[in-house]
């Protein structure tokens, strides 16, 4: 049995495709188009393509995310509290906490654990409408630096003194930045900061709910290794696992997802 997971975010869609043995047998991750049936199928072809699997093949789509309406051909369409839920005990089944930043949310996810391979979501928490302490955050001030998102993790290890940034507003804390670049102060210190700011912004919103050990971080923000770590650090001494592709867990998870309604109707 073929089973396929799409999660259509604010920013990027991902599609897994699960195996017989919920083995993750490709996946794909696009930006988010304007056009989101579009994006979705180009994502799902390509993930097809990657499993050498036709859509003949595939038992059951459950969507989610933001957009999870927008796929015609899904069976199901989910939350993505459940999904992210689902996806990161199955990377961690010893998840009991999930911290989620997205391009546009950041949310914390409080799990039972029922040891039968079930998940079940007994609190959480989202971020309100606003920017701080999500991907969008980081991107504003990639910008206002001019560098690339997926080069702050790295330029962050480079910093020696950090710069505290005391804004967590994201409209102040862009003019607070530019006032550090008039000041010539290097961009690694910089952002170094950002991490810092968006980790404490988080953890003041997700620690609301039970931080229970094991937490597994997802998103796409967790590609980012300067934000881990100042989450790690903020969070120490409890244990964080981080997968390989955070960014896929909501897709993953919607997969599992697909396998059960598949189950069920069988
Ligand atoms: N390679 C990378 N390095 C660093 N950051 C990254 C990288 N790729 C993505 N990001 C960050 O991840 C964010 C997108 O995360 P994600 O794909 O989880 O969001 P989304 O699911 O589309 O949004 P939401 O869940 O809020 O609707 C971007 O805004 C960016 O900040
Ligand atoms: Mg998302």
């Amino acid at each position: 049995m073929f089973t396929a997971g799409i999660d259509i975010g604010s920013v990027s869609t991902e599609v897994v495709i699960l195996g017989e043995k919920n083995e993750i047998l490709s996946y794909t991750v696009f930006d988010s188009q304007v056009d989101i049936e579009k994006t979705v199928q180009e994502a799902f072809r390509i993930a097809l393509e990657k499993a050498c699997l036709t859509s003949e093949k595939i038992d059951s789509v459950v969507s989610t995310g933001y957009g999870r309406n927008n796929v015609p051909f899904a069976n199901k369409s989910v939350t993505e509290i459940t999904c992210h839920a689902l996806g990161a005990q199955h990377l961690f089944p010893g998840t009991k906490t999930v911290i989620d930043i997205g391009g546009q949310d950041s949310k914390a996810i409080a799990l039972a654990g029922q040891g039968n391979g079930r998940v079940r979501v007994v609190d959480f928490i989202m971020n309100d409408k606003c920017a701080a302490g999500t991907g969008r955050f980081l991107e504003v001030m990639a910008g206002v630096l001019n560098i690339d998102i997926k080069d702050m993790g790295c330029l962050s290890q480079r910093s020696n003194r950090e710069v505290s940034i005391s804004s967590m507003c994201t409209v102040f804390a862009e003019s607070e930045v530019i006032s550090l670049i008039h000041q010539k102060l290097p961009k690694e210190d910089i952002v170094s900061g950002l991490h810092t700011a968006i980790a404490r912004k988080v953890l003041s919103l997700v620690q609301r709910v039970p931080m229970e050990e094991e937490i597994t971080l997802t998103g796409g923000v967790m590609k980012n290794r300067g934000v881990v770590e100042k989450l790690r650090q903020e969070l120490l001494p409890k244990r964080i696992n981080l997968p390989d592709e955070p960014q896929i867990a909501g897709a993953l998870g919607a997969a599992i997802m697909a396998k059960r309604h598949t189950v069920s109707r069988t």
